[in-house]
């Protein structure tokens, strides 16, 4: 059994969503050091921006009927569907990028949509699979923050992990990632601090209970 982790970074080094989701793994695999994890880095190995518009096409046609293109971007869609059906719990790690998801994520869920096990008519592939989601913002976006309502990424991944998919979700969010390194915040240094402490607990909370879902299971 596995863990499948997406990390949707543009970068490697110094990514504060990839440092929160080691913590998660961190617990998923205290206890077990051989479970394995698939890993997909959608940020710095980003799947081919043209796929989902031939796997549509293609998923319109009998399969002797699609060019190879089309049958490929299919082939793509069942390999990383299969990624998520083979895992035992999911961990997803996605920052925000201008006030919504990158296109990298947007493509990888629109992708996996197209498979067969996932399209609207199908039996939930996922349902009640536990999954742990890592959001990062720069600013912050809490409630009653001036910009409370401009992230638009989390609102639609919960729409589609819980909801579309019926994942058994939970959410770890850390605020202020920016705070340290644009000036302009300054103001907020002691606050950052304490978010950032709130979500490596909150994250390795998230992780044990990955853990002992597998181990129940
Ligand atoms: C191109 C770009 C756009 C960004 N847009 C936003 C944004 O709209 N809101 C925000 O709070 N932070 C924004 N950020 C900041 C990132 O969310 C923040 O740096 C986060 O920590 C990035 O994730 P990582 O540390 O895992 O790489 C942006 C960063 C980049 C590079």
């Amino acid at each position: 059994m596995s863990l499948f982790r997406l990390d949707a970074s543009i970068r490697t080094e110094g990514s504060a969503s990839r440092a929160i989701a080691d913590i998660v793994e961190a617990k998923w695999q205290a206890g077990n050091a051989d479970a394995p994890v698939t890993r997909r880095h959608v940020g710095t190995e980003p799947l081919p921006a043209d796929a989902w518009g031939a796997a549509v096409a293609g998923s319109y046609l009998p399969a002797d009927q699609r060019t190879p293109e089309q049958a490929g971007a299919l082939a793509l869609a069942a390999t990383l569907t299969d990624e998520l059906v083979d895992a035992e719990a999911l961990l997803l790690a996605v920052p925000l990028y201008n006030f919504g998801v990158s296109q990298h994520v947007k493509t990888w869920v629109d992708l996996v949509i197209t498979d067969p096990r996932m399209g609207p008519r199908a039996e939930p592939a996922l349902a009640g699979k536990p999954a742990v989601l890592v959001t990062v913002h720069g600013g912050n976006y809490s409630a009653g923050t001036p910009r409370e309502d401009w992230d638009h990424a989390t609102g639609w991944l919960r729409r589609i992990l819980a909801d579309v998919w019926q994942l058994d979700l939970t959410v770890v969010t850390r605020e202020f990632t920016l705070v340290g390194v644009n000036p302009a915040l300054d103001d907020f240094t002691e606050m950052a601090a304490e978010l950032k402490e709130a979500a490596e607990v909150e994250a390795a909370e998230h992780g044990r209970r990955l853990t002992s879902v597998r181990q129940a299971a």
